[in-house]
């Protein structure tokens, strides 16, 4: 028996020495996406005054922000490790694992979403979208853009906070022809037939981080 035990361990390590051989194609294949479900053992009813709006704006800015480094460093890693082509099969993998295993650890929602996007799944809807246009309109009126907390259709809090277009994010939502090279193009275009996130300039709004609390349900708003 034993030895029956040891040649299973000897073919998985054979195995997955393989497998290792082939691993840059294999993360290719996207796994259909499952949204990430939040369960609180309680929901709390809030009524959203100063008080609460600035804790829930604390806590967002703080998850926000640490979902920002965690996906920045990935995708400088990437870049490093295997370029720019590399670095775009990367996101197309794993951003939206980087934010759901925040989101789990948080037990929060947290999306990225933008009206113009790449992957459809940041899609906005209804609301979301006025949220955005209202973002656009500050920004074009020179106004500071500030982050804010809503509810959502069930009444759950969302923290919003607009996401802004740095240089270093140029290269793949820039505009195709410039600062986007013909190779990254045809590889964004190969992996997102309907993308819409290029064209962006230095400093526009990208796309703003939505992070919904599901463990509150606002009731009244002050
Ligand atoms: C190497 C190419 C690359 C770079 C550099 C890059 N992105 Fe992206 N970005 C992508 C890809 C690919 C996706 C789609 C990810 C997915 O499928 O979940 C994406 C998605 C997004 C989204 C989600 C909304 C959407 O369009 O689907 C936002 C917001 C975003 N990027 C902002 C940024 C910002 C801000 C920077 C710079 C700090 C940046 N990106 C740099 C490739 C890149």
């Amino acid at each position: 028996m034993r030895s029956f035990y040891l040649l299973i361990i000897a073919t998985a390590f054979v195995l997955t020495a393989c497998n290792f051989e082939g691993a840059k194609k294999e993360t290719l294949v996207k796994k259909e996406y499952t949204p990430v479900t939040i369960t609180p053992d309680k929901i709390t009813r809030i009524t959203l005054n100063d008080s609460v709006s600035h804790i829930l704006l604390a806590r967002g800015r703080k998850i926000a922000g640490a979902a920002k480094v965690a996906l920045k460093k990935e995708l400088r890693k990437a870049i490093k490790e295997g370029g720019l082509e590399h670095a775009v099969e990367f996101c197309y993998t794993r951003a939206m694992e980087i934010t759901d295993s925040i989101s789990l650890a948080e037990q929060v929602i947290i999306k990225r979403l933008a009206r113009k996007n790449r992957n459809p799944l940041n899609e906005t809807n209804e609301d979301e979208s006025n949220i955005f246009k209202g973002y656009v309109l500050n920004y074009i009126g020179g106004a500071n853009l500030k982050s804010m907390v809503s509810w959502d259709d069930l009444g759950r809090p969302v923290y919003f906070n607009p996401i802004m277009t740095e240089a270093a994010c140029l290269n793949c939502h820039g505009t195709v022809g410039q600062e986007v090279n013909p190779e990254i193009a045809a590889k964004i275009a190969e992996l997102y037939p309907e993308d819409k996130a290029t064209g962006f300039k230095l400093g526009d709004i990208r796309g703003m981080w939505s992070i919904t609390f599901p463990e509150y349900m606002v009731v009244a708003a002050e």
